[in-house]
């Protein structure tokens, strides 16, 4: 019997701005003032901030820990306060927003100062979506999903902008239930392509293999949103972030094995991944 056939979603792995974020970060770290940190993850990729940590990036949690020397804003973003807060410090600050979640931001704060309630899709705990609320004001509305819209809007005329890695899908429905509570509804799609593209070029592959196997860190939310997109299509889809923790009896009988990959893993980590399952399934 042949072994089976490996295909490799045409969108997996490293975004634009997350290899952009990685080139700022690496220079950083060899030619900017030491020591360099980065205000929390650079990516949500265990094995590559361990590699970043060797080269000489730190990771730190809070911004009172930066004392001096470089401090990386990773591609997510920051409140907008804080890069300011940093200089007036002393330190030099290296920006990684990425130019997709800087746009967002502008239009939050663009639709804030022409007096629209913000309305952010998004998850509220997520760094990107904290810093979108410090350019959208206090009275910002952050919501999941369309459930969690309240009753009564405090403004007729509403503005909405979406963390960049939300689902059109999700876009729709609250669009759809904004629509007839207000007067006013200007929406920004600020959902970026890359995710879009590997969410669909995700999807399709599901649909036509017998397992899927989804690689990247467990706390990469981009991640995590493709396995539940494939699983939806294919329930034999497995989210991991080492190929050795790929399990026989997931491969058995399959013809087809799907491969896909979120925005913050290295193109290492899925070659490491076929080259693991063409010996599994040999
Ligand atoms: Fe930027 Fe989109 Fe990647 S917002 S960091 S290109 S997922």
């Amino acid at each position: 019997m042949s072994p089976p056939e490996i295909l490799i979603s045409e969108f997996a792995g490293y975004c634009w701005g997350v290899e952009r974020a990685l080139d700022l970060a690496r220079d950083a770290a060899f030619n900017a003032k030491k020591p360099v940190c980065s205000f929390g993850p650079l990516i949500h990729n265990p094995e590559v901030i361990r590699q970043l940590e060797a080269q000489g990036l730190s990771v730190i949690e809070r911004e009172e820990d930066a004392r001096s020397g470089t401090v990386v804003v990773r591609s997510h973003g920051v409140e907008r306060e804080v890069i300011e807060r940093l200089q007036r410090r002393g330190l030099h600050v290296v920006d990684a927003t990425c130019t997709f979640v800087k746009a967002a931001q502008e239009k939050a704060a663009r639709l804030r100062e022409s007096g629209y309630l913000v309305v952010i899709l998004g998850e509220p705990a997520h760094p990107e979506v904290m810093g979108l609320r410090s350019y959208a004001g206090p009275d910002a509305l952050v919501v999941e999903n369309s459930d969690m819209l309240p009753g009564e809007l405090s403004s007729k005329r509403v503005g909405v902008v979406v963390q960049t890695t939300q689902s059109q899908e999700r876009l729709a429905a609250l669009v759809g239930a904004l629509a007839s509570k207000v007067r006013e509804l200007l929406v920004y799609n600020t959902i970026c392509n890359a995710t879009e593209q590997r969410q669909q070029s995700a999807q399709a592959v599901a649909a036509s293999v017998d397992v899927v196997i989804v690689v990247g860190g467990r706390n990469s939310g981009n991640t995590t949103r493709l396995a539940e997109i494939c699983r939806a299509v294919q329930p034999n889809t497995h989210h991991i972030e080492l190929p050795d923790e790929i399990r026989k009896e997931w491969l058995e009988g399959c013809r087809r094995i799907g491969v896909t990959a979120g925005a913050s893993t290295p193109p290492d980590q899925i070659e490491a991944l076929v080259a693991h399952l063409k010996g599994v399934a040999s």
